[in-house]
């Protein structure tokens, strides 16, 4: 799919499919219909680096969080064609009329749909959604959605014990924290915690154990942790800090 692609200034083309890219701006479009895409060229490119390297994942059962206008589902919903591909967003909205007719068109209506209204803090409504949609562990969940510390920590400590061995789970944007213009005091977010603080507890998570954690790749627009198979005796309760172990501070 990646070799499909077609890059212009302000858009993203894939066969019939156009992405008009949210991050630059332009006034193009008059009379045309697209998914609007919040991901930039050189986060795409990362990815295909990645998915290069892991030519054999595929999964079946993805799950999303942060749809915004669906382009994203669109993407990765091409690049994997999974048999499920589930997305939630906490906006009180429907889906856009060229999603729904790529829905449509491609009759793809039990294998695409979308919850709005769904916060990714909700660990009960998660747990619901992923138990009324899927009937297999998750294999890819895709976190794109509050990039903030605790609502992206909620969804991982929820949905990361529903990911099956060797499946994998991605943090995207996990790095504004360290991104001068995000941490300047007049920027909206520069009080906020960013998720650099679970990352930190996912790498010493998989130096505590093994068969949680097997693999993490670091990138600077996202983080993908591969899950080991570590039983997790009640996914509900699942608490990243009680698998960790670390020496108390040495100055
Ligand atoms: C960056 S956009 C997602 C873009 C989409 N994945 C793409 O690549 O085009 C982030 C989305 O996450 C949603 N969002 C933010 N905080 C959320 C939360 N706590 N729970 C669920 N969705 C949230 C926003 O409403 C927004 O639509």
């Amino acid at each position: 799919m990646f070799s499909k692609l077609i890059w212009q200034t302000d858009r993203m083309l894939y066969e019939d499919l156009i992405f008009r890219l949210e991050q630059v701006p332009s006034d193009n479009w008059y009379g045309q219909a697209f998914f609007r895409l919040f991901k930039r060229k050189r986060i795409v490119d990362k990815y295909q680096e990645f998915f290069l390297r892991h030519e054999d994942f595929h999964p079946k059962n993805i799950f999303e969080l942060g749809i915004f206008d669906g382009g994203s589902i669109a993407f990765w919903f091409e690049l994997f064609k999974p048999n499920k591909h589930i997305a939630i967003d906490y906006l009180d909205r429907q889906d856009s009329r060229y999603f729904e007719e790529y829905i449509q068109s491609r009759g793809l209506t039990d294998k695409i749909k979308t919850y709005w209204k769904t916060n990714q803090s909700d660990k009960d409504n998660l747990r619901k959604i992923v138990s009324t949609e899927f009937t297999d562990p998750l294999d890819l969940v895709i976190d794109d959605a509050s990039h903030m510390y605790l609502p992206t920590r909620a969804s991982f400590e929820t949905l990361f014990p529903l990911v099956k061995p060797r499946g994998l789970y991605i943090i995207e944007d996990w790095a504004w924290g360290h991104w001068p213009a995000y941490i300047a005091d007049e920027h909206p977010w520069s009080k906020i915690e960013s998720p650099t603080n679970l990352i930190t507890k996912i790498i010493e998570a998989a130096g505590t154990s093994v068969s949680l954690i097997t693999n993490i790749t670091i990138t600077k627009g996202f983080v993908v942790v591969e899950r080991g198979e570590e039983i997790i005796p009640d996914p509900t309760s699942f608490d990243i800090d009680n698998y960790i172990i670390k020496r108390p501070n040495i100055i």
